[in-house]
């Protein structure tokens, strides 16, 4: 049985202050979750997050993170950054990313595969566009994106790391995948993991799924088989909003 993670990614949201204010909000809320939760936040607020959170059931994150160990990257982190400060997490491959930020499937591979060599949790993000979706190259596409995102990556790594299928039309439109739709390309993308690896690692891996994902919608979706839990935008940026997600199963 895989245990369901629910992730709050902030995006380019909350000051130090104000991260430390929706924190402060969330350890009581989240304290009885059934779930692992992890937020998280841009790199500015990370070092208080886990702070804050020490002790607590919730994990810290980051949204990106470098392959090199140290040098002439202006604007980047690294992974032992990142876990020099407690941070557990790191999210990968944000269709944000790839659309703004020049993120390539390989970069993608890169990173995921630094993130495991420091001892992150990578959250891989994989999803397709509007015109993908409608032009019927979805299977194809997310198959394409797990291939090489995890080219080169043992089975035992996979088994631990996350996969996030976000479907970008989904992503802060307020339009969710239905819970068919969303189980059934979700199944697809295990079943990409398991012509690579088997069905020991493909029925272990935990993948999730991330689009107005919020507390309407929440139940409906992760009663579907394949869903493991969610990455959630905007309604990561509210307590009561992300507690409920949170606690879906209550
Ligand atoms: P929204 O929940 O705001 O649609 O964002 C989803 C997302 O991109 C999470 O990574």
């Amino acid at each position: 049985m895989r245990k369901a993670i629910i992730a709050g990614n902030w995006k380019m949201n909350k000051t130090p202050a104000q991260a430390a204010e929706l924190i402060e909000g969330l350890i009581p809320l989240c304290k009885g979750a059934n779930c692992d939760v992890v937020i998280c936040p841009p790199f500015v607020d990370l070092c208080k997050a886990v702070k804050m959170t020490d002790g607590t059931n919730i994990h810290v994150g980051a949204q990106n993170v470098h392959w090199a160990q140290s040098g002439a990257f202006t604007g980047e982190v690294s992974a032992d950054m990142l876990t020099s400060i407690g941070v557990e997490y790191v999210i990968i491959g944000h269709s944000e990313r790839r659309q703004y930020f020049g993120e390539t499937d390989e970069t993608v591979n890169l990173r995921a595969k630094a993130a495991i060599a420091a001892g992150l949790i990578p959250i891989i993000c994989v999803g397709e566009s509007l015109a993908q979706r409608e032009s019927g190259e979805t299977d194809a596409l997310v198959t394409m994106q797990i291939n090489k995102g995890l080219d080169g990556i043992a089975a035992a790594d996979v088994k631990k790391l996350v996969i996030a299928y976000e479907p970008i039309w989904a992503i802060g439109t307020g339009k969710t995948a239905t819970d068919e739709q969303a189980n059934e390309t979700i199944g697809v993308i295990r079943g990409a993991v398991e012509k690579l690896y088997g069905h020991d690692v493909s029925d272990a891996v935990r993948i999730q799924y991330g689009g107005s994902m919020k507390p309407s919608n929440v139940k409906g979706l992760m009663a579907q088989n394949e869903i493991d839990g969610g990455l959630i935008g905007g309604a990561s940026l509210k307590a009561e909003d992300f507690a409920q997600l949170v606690n879906y199963d209550k």
